[in-house]
Parts: structure tokens; sequence; C-alpha cells
């Protein structure tokens, strides 16, 4: 049952939120403790998070559920009760944050506005990212089903995550791609996520290049001058840089 000791750990989690608050919003620096608990969104979705789901271990029905429900509608920020959040977690500005039931986030994590830890589909049981300690995701980032993301990684501004990230990691894109790794550029063919080979591509010139040439025999033979030879042109020419440094 909920009990003090319950209660004892709630306000030592929302110290530690607040704490993170503080170290981690440049605007927080020189705010107090006491008014930071009055105004920030983050604190208060992690307030009503942390009691909702004391209660939801305990057993409490329908309790948890409304918290969250008022939680969302004063912060724009939801959280389902039974997701596992550590310690230190600051939700900068928040409006946006969907966080779902089977997520799991570790101690020391940052996120901004508009970022979904959320499922892929109907799924049941472990649909939701496990966050690692130490990782910062940016605004409006999407990750999506039972993935791991490495301690310390970082996952840039609207980047849409499916796979598994590595620790000491960024990831930017869609679909999101290591650009450094262990403060590294990633190397290596599986690196260069622009200069893929297209197999249907090559296919369709190899066939194109067969074609022109029995058109060239055939021209040959009655006299005639084709109207134009076959050719394919690149379906998707390749830009950019590779992020292999390719
Ligand atoms: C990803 C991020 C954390 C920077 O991490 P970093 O490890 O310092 O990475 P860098 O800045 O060195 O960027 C590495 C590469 O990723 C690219 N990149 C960075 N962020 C990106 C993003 N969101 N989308 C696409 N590409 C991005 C950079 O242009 C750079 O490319 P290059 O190597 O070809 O020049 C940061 O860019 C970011 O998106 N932070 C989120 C901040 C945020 O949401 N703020 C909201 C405040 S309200």
């Amino acid at each position: 049952m909920l009990g003090l000791g319950t209660l004892a750990r709630v306000a030592s989690e929302v110290r530690r939120d607040i704490a993170a608050a503080r170290e981690r919003d440049p605007a927080a620096r020189d705010v107090s403790p006491v008014e930071i608990l009055a105004t920030w969104p983050g604190i208060h979705a992690l307030l009503f998070h942390r009691l909702a789901s004391a209660l939801h271990e305990s057993g409490v029905p329908l309790l948890p559920r409304t918290l969250a429900l008022v939680s969302r509608a004063a912060t724009g920020i939801e959280i389902h009760p039974a997701a596992k959040i550590g310690r230190g977690l600051f939700i900068d500005h928040g409006s946006g944050v969907v966080i779902g039931e089977t997520a799991t986030i570790g101690n020391d994590v940052t996120l901004y506005q508009g970022v979904t830890l959320g499922g892929t589909g109907f799924q049941t049981g472990k649909r939701h990212p496990t966050i690692e300690d130490n990782v910062t995701i940016g605004s409006g980032a999407k990750l999506l089903g039972p993935i791991t993301v490495g301690h310390g990684a970082k996952i840039g501004a609207n980047t849409v995550v499916i796979t598994d990230v590595p620790a000491n990691s960024t990831v930017v894109g869609n679909p999101g791609h290591p650009v450094k790794v262990e403060g590294r550029r990633p190397e290596g063919p599986d690196a260069d996520w622009i200069h893929l080979p297209d197999p249907i591509a090559e296919a369709i010139a190899s066939l194109a290049g067969r074609i022109a040439e029995l058109e060239r025999r055939v021209s040959e033979i009655t006299g005639e001058v084709p109207e134009r030879i076959a050719q394919v042109t690149p379906l998707r020419p390749t830009r950019g840089h590779s992020p292999a440094g390719g």
C-alpha cells in the first residue's frame, strides 16, 4: 500500500527533478527551487507522474489515470502511469511530449518539447523505447518501438528512430542514423546512408542497355534510324556528403 516510505521517495525524486532543471535549463539558473516547482510545466508533469506511478504500483484504481489526464490538460505532457522514469529527468518546455506505457527512462535524461516515446502499432507487451542514462532527445524526435537508446546518446531534433541507438552516439535524420559514435564519424560501408546502391535502378539500367543494343542492330539491318535509343536516367541522383566522410 501507499505509505510514508513511498511519499518520502516521491519527495526525494521531485527534489532531484528540480535540481535537474536548475542544472540543465539555462533559464532556470537564477530561479529559486520554489519558483521552479510553481512554474515549470516539466516539473509539474513529473510531480503528477511520480504520484500517479506510486499509486499505480500500489494497485489504486482510477486515480493514477485521472492524475495523468489532469497533468496532460495542465502541461501538454502525457505520461502513462506505468512508465518507468528514473531520477533527474528534465522535460524542457514540454508541450506535446508523449511517454508510453512500457517506456523506461534511466537517470539524468533530458527531453525537449514534442518528443514521442511510442509504439509502432497495436502490439502488446513491451512496445515502447528504453532510454538509458544521460540521454538527450531533441524537440520533435519520435522514438518508436521496443528499441534501446544507449547511455549518453544524443538524438537530434525531429529525428525518427526505429532501431537501437549505440551508446555515446549522435543520431539524426529520418530514418535516424548515427553521425557520431564516441565523438567520431562512423566508418565503413554500413555507415554511408546517402550513397546506397540501388539494385532496382541497376537492373533497369542493365535491361535498357540490352534494348539499346538490340535497337542498334535492328537499325543496322533495316537502315531505319530509331527515334530514340533506350536509356535510363538515374532514378535518384545522389547528393550530399556521406556521413562516413566518403
Ligand atoms: C543533435 C544535436 C544534439 C547535436 O549533437 P552533436 O553531437 O553536438 O552533433 P553536431 O552538432 O556536431 O552535428 C553532427 C552532424 O549532425 C547534423 N545535425 C545536427 N542536428 C541535426 C538535426 N536535428 N537534424 C539533422 N541533422 C542534424 C549536423 O549538421 C552535423 O552534420 P555534418 O557532420 O554533416 O556537419 C543538436 O543538433 C540537436 O538537434 N539538439 C536538440 C536541441 C533541441 O531540440 N532544442 C530545442 C530547444 S527549445
